[in-house]
């Protein structure tokens, strides 16, 4: 290729896309340029709908202008802080504000860059807090069938979807799951937590029967499942959970990463069904999506077992060059005040309600299978094609684009989780574009 080449933007042969159909999208690309509020602009100048908060972070709705000011400020005043034996206020001043978001004892912050490094390092402490008691066998891990905590080794050893896992082979070692919690002949069609499955938690009371709560370190679950297709758990699910991690001694991690900051109406799905963790992990909604930021949120009692009784000076030996970067620590901190000033879980729970009633009023519409809302989340499962799974759910999503409305997909179910800033004018505009686009489509 010549050097004119390589400079024209519109080559499209060199970006490796992730998690995306490569050839297809190269060969009919859906291309967004600008975005604000509820919507982005695509290359040809259509205003598209974000039904999925770009990839279920983007809470405080597109360009915010509070995010961009306090972003631009920030570059110009503090680009970079080394984090490793160096500090700047605002990471204490974040850390501070989000201690007082997660549910108590959550109120020791370690930040990264990702939720799946935020899944890595809340692994990573677990293993620490146990040999810091003087437990160093408990070294297992426990995921569950259809998770997604992210695609590290970590992530992806614990995690439970099959396509992301069969393509590498190796994982961490040690590593069990208990079932999913999906069980569309007693829990078609529900609302919120489904009625039935509280029981399958007890998977977790037979795993530690078969390898020895002494070689279990952790438990990490999402409380609404969310990438393999919106599960909310059952009632009482997470309750069970909770109760046999602490009779064995097992931390129990949420994976919060896309239930955290507003997306059921409440800063945390803890809080919601609440039901406290030992560890949260966290991403996405805490910078709005606009920079990268992850982390963690452990219990006092885990910092304190790994700093008090450390041999060393330095207590856990872990950490990203851009932990707390100074950009995404204002973007963040903006992000929060945003959140609180305008109100917006607040309006994601007054809108579960009206998101529930016109989701489910889909349930006539061509295809559909089963319908699952909570909070401002809706898996809109599709029957299959013959022969060609996911295939219908893809030209739903390319059909939708075409109309204005970008929605997310796994296998045949559509997913949508739009800006917390949304009206019922917004959800009507989805349930209309869904119902008409199902009605096109093979
Ligand atoms: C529950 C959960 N954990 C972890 C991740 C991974 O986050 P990231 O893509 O920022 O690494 C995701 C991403 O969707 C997620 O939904």
């Amino acid at each position: 290729m010549d050097r004119e080449d390589s400079m024209n933007p519109n080559t499209l042969e060199n970006y490796w896309m992730p998690f995306t159909a490569n050839r297809d999208f190269k060969a009919d690309p859906r291309m967004v340029v600008s975005a604000e509020g509820m919507y982005y602009t695509s290359e040809d100048g259509r205003q598209i709908m974000d039904g999925s908060a770009g990839l279920w972070c983007a809470n405080a709705g597109h360009s915010h202008p509070l995010i961009v000011e306090a972003i631009s400020s920030t570059a110009k005043t503090l680009d970079f802080a080394p984090m490793f034996n160096f500090g700047h206020p605002e990471a204490f001043r974040l850390a501070a504000q989000l201690a007082t978001l997660f549910p108590d004892p959550l109120n020791r912050i370690f930040f990264a860059n990702s939720g799946s490094e935020a899944v890595d390092t809340a692994l990573k402490i677990s293993l620490a807090y146990h040999k810091a008691r003087g437990k160093a066998g408990k070294t297992r891990f426990i995921g569950r069938e259809r998770g997604y905590h992210g695609v590290g080794f970590g992530g992806i050893s614990v995690g439970g979807i099959v396509a992301n896992r069969k393509q590498f082979n190796t994982h961490l070692p040690g590593v069990d799951h208990m079932r999913h919690t999906h069980d569309p002949d007693r829990n078609r069609f529900t609302r919120g937590a489904v009625s039935h499955g509280a029981e399958l938690a007890d998977d977790l009371e037979r795993l530690v029967a078969l390898h020895g709560a002494e070689t279990i370190a952790a438990v990490i679950v999402e409380p609404v499942a969310g990438s393999t297709g919106v599960l909310p758990p059952p009632q009482g699910y997470l309750e069970r959970l909770r109760e046999i991690a602490t009779k064995h001694d097992i931390l129990l991690i949420f994976d919060e990463v896309i239930t955290g900051f507003g997306r059921l109406g409440r800063a945390t799905a803890s809080e919601y069904f609440g039901v406290t963790p030992d560890l949260i992990t966290f991403a996405k909604g805490v910078t709005s999506g606009t920079i990268p930021m992850g982390g963690v949120a452990a219990a006092q009692f885990i910092y304190d077992a790994v700093v008090e009784n450390s041999e060393t000076p330095i207590e856990l030996f872990h950490g990203y060059t851009y932990s707390a970067h100074p950009v995404a620590t204002a973007a963040a901190l903006a992000t929060l005040r945003a959140y609180t000033e305008e109100g917006m879980f607040e309006n994601a729970a007054n809108l579960e309600q009206a998101w529930g009633d016109a989701f489910h009023a889909l349930k006539d519409a061509a295809y559909v299978t089963d319908i699952r809302t909570i909070g401002l989340v809706a898996g809109v499962e599709l029957a299959s094609r013959d022969g060609a799974p996911g295939a219908r759910a893809y030209e739903v999503m390319k059909r939708a684009w075409a109309k204005g409305l970008m929605v997310r997909v796994t296998g045949d179910i559509i997913a949508l989780s739009p800006p917390l800033i949304l009206s019922e004018a917004d959800i009507g505009f989805m349930t209309d574009t869904l119902r008409g686009v199902l009605a096109e489509t093979a």
